[in-house]
């Protein structure tokens, strides 16, 4: 019976029929544009400002693709290409909240819901996490160039302070005991949280200004970068081999994260059959060619070999680095620091969003209390769920490192598009004369199939550390499932009358 239970899927009717019931939906109002400018806002951020260092360089536990970045990033766009299409396929058959986790209801069952809603978890909150660290540390480095000195012990996490004895002897002590937590990280997620409970529709307008000044920075980058480019640079192109190019994919997979984050606004969407696969296809298209032409310009700019002599700091800041390596004036820099520091936050803002619309379509199949599945009365946004998020992550960003949250969200992320594939072709055995405004072409299998081989590629070129992390976060999962899902399911209530007694 309990095995039964746990492979119980949702009908997407049901699905679709709870979604559209008086008072319950989120409001419709984002278009086509909306939702590009939304994908855009949650890709490009940290990814191409950040991890391009280490995917360029390699690190301690793997080598780099120097040049060859650029393969790189086209490998990766490839891996993320055939999920987005079964992202699309999904969001347009089932458009409600929840994205993924919706869709593993429908099809492989309540267990696999739980364990995906948990496990987007990493993707949304821990990745947010990973951001907010970042954001905090480029927007120190920006006061700092307008004269505005934030003290360090506000910017960084303890473990990495204690590297660092001259910051945590100037950091106030209590007891003895440093007081060290990156008070910035927390404001901006603290800014970020008010925003999104007062309205999604604002939120969209905000993101598209933020995508807008993005998108003219990289731009300023390839402009001003293309007159310094010195093509030798280009030479070894790919100085570790296929390894190199295969660990950069793994890295800069960072840099891809968040065109499914579109599918978590389908509920809110005008005309998901048409808008859905229009936004997540089209953000991806836009910043696969963005992130080529600036790979190419930044390895054109700075040769492998002095990237590989840099420490990790300066490699979190790599277009930064770049720039100044061939003596570019110190504004072109600050605009381009200005700049990530926008892109960033933009990426935090469509996070923030879709992690509370995950949970709400949670709480609403009763895995988790009512009261994250309230909608406020006045601004119609999942008040409970935002707010719960943003304390989430601001607590965590305070005090966590960017390498570890990084790690743990690639995996959670890879992970969770593998179980999308798996339900796309489940589904179309399942249901197949079901209406389907969106389909990946070429057949039930192929593309599908695809998709989860090259994400289990990209899993095996991450470092085992993330596994054991993962294995250990979807146990925590299992325990909270036991616990309170499997007895609150309300799928299980409602069907309860037809079991035998
Ligand atoms: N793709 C997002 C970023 O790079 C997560 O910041």
């Amino acid at each position: 019976m309990a095995l039964r239970q746990l492979l119980r899927t949702k009908s997407i009717d049901a699905i679709l029929g709870e979604a559209d019931r008086e008072g319950a939906g989120l409001r419709k109002v984002l278009g086509p544009w909306n939702l590009v400018a939304l994908g855009i806002g949650a890709i490009i951020g940290t990814g191409i400002f950040a991890t391009i260092g280490s995917a360029s360089a390699g690190d301690a536990s793997r080598p780099g693709a120097g040049p060859a970045l650029m393969l790189s990033f086209v490998l990766t766009s490839v891996v993320c290409g055939f999920t987005a299409l079964c992202y699309a396929e999904f969001a347009s058959m089932v458009p409600v909240a929840g994205s993924a986790y919706t869709y593993a209801y429908a099809t492989l069952g309540e267990l696999v819901a739980w364990i995906i809603g948990w496990d987007l978890l990493l993707e949304y909150a821990i990745g947010n996490t990973a951001v907010a660290i970042s954001w905090a540390s480029y927007m120190s480095a920006l006061l700092e160039g307008m004269g505005v000195h934030v003290p360090r012990w506000l910017a960084i996490d303890y473990r990495s302070a204690a590297r660092s004895p001259e910051i945590l002897a100037q950091a106030p002590h209590v007891l003895g005991v440093p007081i060290v937590f990156n008070a910035l990280a927390m404001l901006i997620v603290t800014f970020i949280t008010i925003l999104l409970v007062w309205g999604v529709k604002e939120s969209a307008r905000f993101n598209a200004v933020m995508v807008g000044v993005k998108i003219v920075v990289l731009a300023f980058f390839v402009l001003v970068g293309t007159h310094f480019v010195r093509p030798e640079h280009w030479q070894p192109f790919a100085p570790n081999g296929f390894a190199g190019i295969g660990a950069g994919a793994a890295v800069i997979f960072f840099a891809y994260i968040g065109f499914d984050a579109v599918s978590t606004c389908a509920e809110e969407c005008k005309n998901p059959g048409r808008d859905m696969p229009v936004g997540i296809l089209g953000s991806l298209v836009v910043t696969t060619v963005i992130y080529v032409v600036v790979g190419a310009i930044f390895s054109g700019l700075v040769p492998y070999s002095h990237l590989i002599t840099l420490d990790e700091s300066q490699r979190a800041e790599a277009l930064a680095v770049a720039m100044k390596y061939v003596s570019m004036p110190s504004w072109m820099v600050g605009i381009v620091a200005f700049g990530s520091v926008v892109a960033q936050t933009a990426v935090l803002l469509v996070f923030q969003l879709g992690q509370p619309r995950i949970l709400f379509a949670m709480a609403r199949d009763g895995f988790l209390p009512p009261v994250f599945a309230r909608v406020h009365p006045r601004f119609g946004t999942p008040h409970v769920s935002t707010i719960l998020t943003g304390v989430l992550v601001g607590l965590t960003s305070a005090f966590a490192s960017i390498d570890e949250m990084v790690d743990l969200t690639n995996i959670g992320t890879l992970f969770a598009f593998m179980l999308v594939a798996i339900g796309i072709m489940v589904m179309r055995f399942r249901e197949p004369g079901r209406v389907r405004p969106f389909r990946v072409p070429l057949g039930p299998v192929f593309l599908p199939s695809l998709g989860l081989l090259s994400c289990l590629f990209l899993v095996a070129y991450l470092p085992p550390s993330s596994w054991m992390r993962f294995v250990g976060w979807l146990a925590a999962g299992l325990v909270i499932y036991a616990a309170y899902g499997f007895r609150h399911s309300r799928l299980r209530k409602a069907l309860a009358p037809a079991v035998p007694r």
